[in-house]
């Protein structure tokens, strides 16, 4: 599989974010947000939006929030890929926590999921993200209160998963 390109997202990619944000299936699973809000997140200090590309083709992208926080601690905001399950999801999140690690201090990178959602829950593995629980109603969720499984990346098993 020939590698894939990450990149940090400009305006000119939000058309294709605020669209595959809206994919059929994803608005139970992944948040989305109107255009003039990516607009001031991706121009704020605190986010980082990066886009994966195959060949020119953009195929995911990633939020990455309190990006080089005072606290050391990120986390993956929200991903999504155009075409799921086939085995790009991991490449990119693996990239994006290299950018993490390599371009920040951070020790910790965490995310939260839903935890019926097994596919990204494989993908989240697969980069060495590790469970560590329920966050009972932690995501308001379309009008509701939803659970989330808390997994998470230290840097020492980044830099062990290197060697
Ligand atoms: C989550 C997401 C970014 C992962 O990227 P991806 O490219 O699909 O991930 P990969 O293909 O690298 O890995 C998917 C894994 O799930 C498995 N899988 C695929 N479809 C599945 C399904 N319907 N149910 C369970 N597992 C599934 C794959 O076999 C693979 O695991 P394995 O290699 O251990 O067998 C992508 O699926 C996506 O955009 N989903 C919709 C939005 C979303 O859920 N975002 C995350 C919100 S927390």
């Amino acid at each position: 599989m020939a590698d894939i390109q990450v990149v940090r997202a400009t305006e000119s990619d939000l058309p294709v974010i605020l669209r595959t944000e809206r994919l059929d299936g994803y608005d139970t699973v992944v948040g989305r947000w109107d255009e003039e809000r990516h607009r001031v997140a991706l121009a704020d200090e605190k986010h980082r939006y990066f886009i994966a590309k195959d060949a020119d083709e953009i195929i995911g992208f990633a939020i990455v929030r309190d990006w080089s926080s005072p606290d050391r601690v990120s986390l993956v905001k929200r991903i999504a890929m155009l075409k799921p399950g086939q085995g790009y999801g991991r490449r990119f999140l693996q990239s994006v926590l290299d950018r993490i690690f390599i371009e920040t201090d951070a020790h910790r990178v965490w995310l939260g999921v839903f935890p019926e959602n097994m596919r990204a829950r494989r993908a989240y593995m697969a980069a060495g993200f590790i469970p560590e629980g329920i966050a009972r109603g932690s995501a308001y969720f379309g009008g509701i209160y939803r659970d989330e499984l808390v997994m998470a990346i230290l840097r020492t098993e980044w830099e062990a998963g290197k060697t």
